[in-house]
């Protein structure tokens, strides 16, 4: 087990911040990982060109090979290079939306080592906008594949903690730039059809997309594992807390009869909610989503990580509205109760 080295950049001093990040694009440039955190969720990154370093990704995640990752730059002129061509839609939306919370499915150029793309002919590009994330991409300047850095399944890392317990030991840094602004990763979208479509919902929603294009844009259903998925990633269990999670009502009333009933089962139930609901029920135990749905998807993966099998037996949370935010939000609780651990284990759910 190899040390990792781990650099804060909250502080004031301006010169320690520089020195860390040289260090972590050093460190990138010879081949090893570096975790840094980006608006979204903390990435894994590697030199996108090298495919052993690529390739230390998927070991230290657990990472299924078939599963491609996303390649970040810090620009327009970074991207192109790497992209067969710029579609007048992508440049749009490039324009509008980038930096920010979004990754675009282009065709590749082949640039990138074979194992980023999974073999296939598309690639998958976002310009972050984090200053540490877009600063170590100028310093460093290669692009740098980086999927979320959590232990593949369980919730995305919002914090550096979350990713040192994952990942200790495992690679060679961490930068550490406090809790990350958006909690969910990108949105994922694919432009290499006819229509553009939307393979992940994210902070940039269908209703943006729409808006900006003045089309109607689908967003992909979820797939089953044995079909051939539009997205490597959508077939794979995800987001999974270490107790069973239950989607719930909404309504204060409905949700206090079922946690009544789980009681009455003899089951320690934990509630996810948003504090005016949480006000509102009786519950052992308790963690509040915030007032927002922005504050949802913030605090939703830590929130999943904080629940403990010694604490309690079940997690009920509030379900959300499918539009806007709440798409996002909705995708990944629904992918969390699918997978979590025990779920298939316990009759009672
Ligand atoms: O916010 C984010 O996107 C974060 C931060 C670190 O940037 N990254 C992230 O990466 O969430 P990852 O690897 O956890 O998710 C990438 C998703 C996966 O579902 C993958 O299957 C999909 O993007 N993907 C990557 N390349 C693709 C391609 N060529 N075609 C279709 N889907 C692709
Ligand atoms: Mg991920």
């Amino acid at each position: 087990m190899k040390q990792t080295k781990r650099w804060n950049v909250l502080h004031k001093n301006k010169l320690d911040n520089e020195k860390a990040i040289q260090e972590a694009a050093l460190l990138l440039r010879s081949g090893e990982l570096v975790a840094f955190p980006t608006e979204t969720v903390y990435g894994l990154g590697a030199d996108a060109t090298n495919e052993a370093a690529v390739a230390k990704i998927f070991q230290a995640k657990g990472r299924p090979q078939d599963n491609p990752l996303i390649v970040h730059v810090a620009n327009k002129n970074q991207l192109l290079p790497l992209i067969k061509e710029l579609t007048p839609i992508a440049h749009q939306l490039i324009d509008t939306f980038s930096p920010g919370p979004i990754t675009y499915i282009l065709s590749s150029r082949g640039v990138c080592a074979q194992n980023v793309t999974a073999g296939l002919p598309t690639i998958a590009v976002r310009i972050p906008n984090h200053k540490v994330a877009l600063q170590l991409l100028e310093t460093s300047n290669i692009p740098l594949a980086a999927p979320s850095a959590n232990i593949s399944g369980k919730p995305s890392p919002t914090t550096a903690d979350h990713v040192y317990i994952d990942l200790q030991g495992k690679i060679a840094g961490l930068i550490d730039g406090g809790a990350t602004d958006v909690g969910m990763e990108s949105t994922v979208i694919d432009l290499t059809k006819e229509r553009p479509v939307i393979l992940r919902p994210g902070a940039i929603t269908k209703e943006m997309i729409e808006n900006e294009l003045n089309i109607r844009v689908e967003v992909a259903p979820e797939q089953d594992k044995t079909s051939q998925p539009l997205s490597p990633g959508m077939k794979y269990p995800h987001y999974a807390p270490d107790v069973p999670l239950l989607l719930g009502p909404s309504s204060a009333e409905a949700l206090q009869q079922l946690i009544e009933i789980y009681k009455a089962k003899g089951k320690r139930v934990g509630i996810l909610a948003r504090e005016q609901l949480l006000a509102k029920v009786t519950a052992e135990y308790k963690v509040s989503l915030g007032k927002t749905l922005e504050d949802v998807g913030k605090k939703l993966y830590d929130a999943l990580r904080s629940f403990k099998r010694d604490d309690v037996d079940m997690i009920i949370c509030e379900t959300f509205p499918q539009t806007g935010l709440g798409q996002a939000i909705m995708n990944r609780l629904q992918k969390a109760a699918a997978t979590s651990n025990v779920l298939q284990e316990d009759k009672d759910f």
